[in-house]
């Protein structure tokens, strides 16, 4: 009975949507907290999110349900905790890592990272499992053990944990059940509900475009943007967009362990050049935004010399140790290994290029190293290392990447995947950096 009356509730609040109106506040409130409750059936708000998904959603509209999401459940308790405190997100990509170097570089400037991050889906690796890779590694923590970890190291690693915008837990599993996941106001809502949960000063968005990305087109990128960039300053968060390529893997590195390796790489100094120009360049922004750094300029540097003098890489192993690794396996870059590796040569003499970023991803998830359903288990130890990047000049028979297999699985297709997508006839390459917007 009690449900039935809330369902008929809830069909006033489809209506307005599917005539094309905005949700009151009331509205909002009524389904994110009923829905939230398991008062709203899936099947009504599955209805009202294919409504939002055609009808969209008006600016204030989405700042008042981004709200909802929000006071749906915990924030972060950092009362006590001397800040600043920021944070970067990325909308996903091939071999997007950067998050791992970008805070203990950050912590180890003085500012301090609580990063909540997800896993990974599809064609892309999440931050969560390649952080797993380390043995030991755990990021299921509770809100005090991330506040504890916060609190000692300057920076932590963890998951949506129950308490934390538990709205946006139940919308995205709907979503993600309904093929509604691709609606604009809807991911800017999810991510910057879990992002203002954790009390940020500033935060940097990366929305990625390319063949790569979740959003392929950059205009569809720019619209997220301004979608997330209208949230942040309804909520006063100072928040920067940059639009960046997803055209090529980021580093050279695609797989889990393989991308950790790569990390200690970047945070020794070292690494590929275009993840060490991000990690420097969100950084400087961060730093600035929060007065730590006189310009973006002046922050980038200092990232810089945090990664070149070891304190990043030391913030890294103490998160590390906190969240139950060992800080050898990191000091002394000790990760799981596949035990077969296979060379994958170029087809054809040229300049490379990569026709679908996206194959690169989907040849990682055919070797073990992916998820096709949230339920599927991970080889850490597989991937791909790249020996050579988009732009360099090839000849046939070379060398291209090593592909790091367990006894053959998969390998066939992932070697398919590789070999659609690349080319050699690659001529202008898209900027790494495309855009940045500022709320
Ligand atoms: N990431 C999120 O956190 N939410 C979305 O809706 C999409 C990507």
């Amino acid at each position: 009975m009690k449900e039935r009356r809330l369902a008929m509730d809830a069909r006033d609040v489809l209506r307005t949507k599917r005539d094309g109106g905005e949700l009151s506040p009331e509205e909002i409130d009524a389904f994110i907290t009923g829905y939230s409750r398991g008062e709203i059936p899936d099947y009504v708000a599955s209805a009202l999110l294919m409504g939002i998904f055609q009808v969209g959603m008006a600016e204030g509209e989405l700042a008042y349900w981004t709200r909802a999401m929000l006071n749906s459940g915990a924030r972060l308790d950092l009362e006590g905790i001397e800040g600043p405190f920021v944070d970067k997100h990325s909308t996903g990509g091939v071999g997007d890592k950067v998050s791992l170097p970008l805070a203990p570089a950050l912590a180890a400037c003085g500012v301090r990272v609580p990063m909540v991050s997800g896993r990974g889906l599809g064609h892309t690796g999440g931050t969560l499992d390649k952080l797993e890779s380390i043995e030991g590694f755990t990021t299921e923590l509770a809100l005090d053990d991330l506040r504890r970890v916060l609190e000692s190291a300057g920076a932590v690693f963890g998951a949506q944990t129950a308490d934390l915008v538990p709205a946006d837990k139940k919308l995205y599993a709907l979503r993600d059940a309904t093929g509604l996941v691709e609606s604009l106001p809807l991911i800017a809502s999810s991510i910057l509900s879990k992002k203002l949960a954790e009390g940020l000063d500033a935060l940097v968005l990366d929305v990625k475009f390319g063949s790569g990305a979740f959003l392929g087109d950059a205009e569809r990128g720019t619209e997220l943007a301004r979608a997330m960039l209208s949230i942040a300053r309804s909520f006063e968060l100072p928040t920067t967009v940059y639009q960046t390529s997803m055209e090529a893997p980021l580093g050279r590195a695609v797989g889990h362990a393989l991308e950790i390796e790569e990390t200690i790489a970047c945070l020794n100094g070292g690494g590929p050049r275009d993840l060490r120009e991000l990690v420097t360049t969100f950084g400087g922004e961060l730093l600035a935004a929060v007065r730590r750094a006189p310009d973006r300029g002046a922050g980038a540097a200092a990232i810089a010399a945090s990664l070149d003098d070891g304190s990043a890489l030391t913030r890294f192993a103490t998160i590390v140790e906190l969240q139950g690794g060992d800080r050898r396996s990191v000091l002394e870059v000790d990760l799981p290994r596949a035990p077969h590796e296979h060379a994958f040569e170029a087809a054809g003499s040229g300049v490379l290029g990569f026709a679908d970023c996206r194959a690169i991803g989907l040849a990682v998830c055919a070797l073990g190293g992916g998820r096709r359903v949230p339920e599927d288990r991970i080889d850490p130890a597989v991937g791909i290392v790249w020996e050579r990047t988009a732009g360099d000049p090839v000849r046939a028979g070379d060398l291209l990447a090593r592909v790091h297999h367990r006894d053959g699985r998969g390998l066939d297709e992932a070697l398919a995947h590789l070999a659609s997508g690349v080319h050699f006839d690659a001529s202008d390459r898209s900027p790494l950096v495309l855009k940045r917007l500022e709320a």
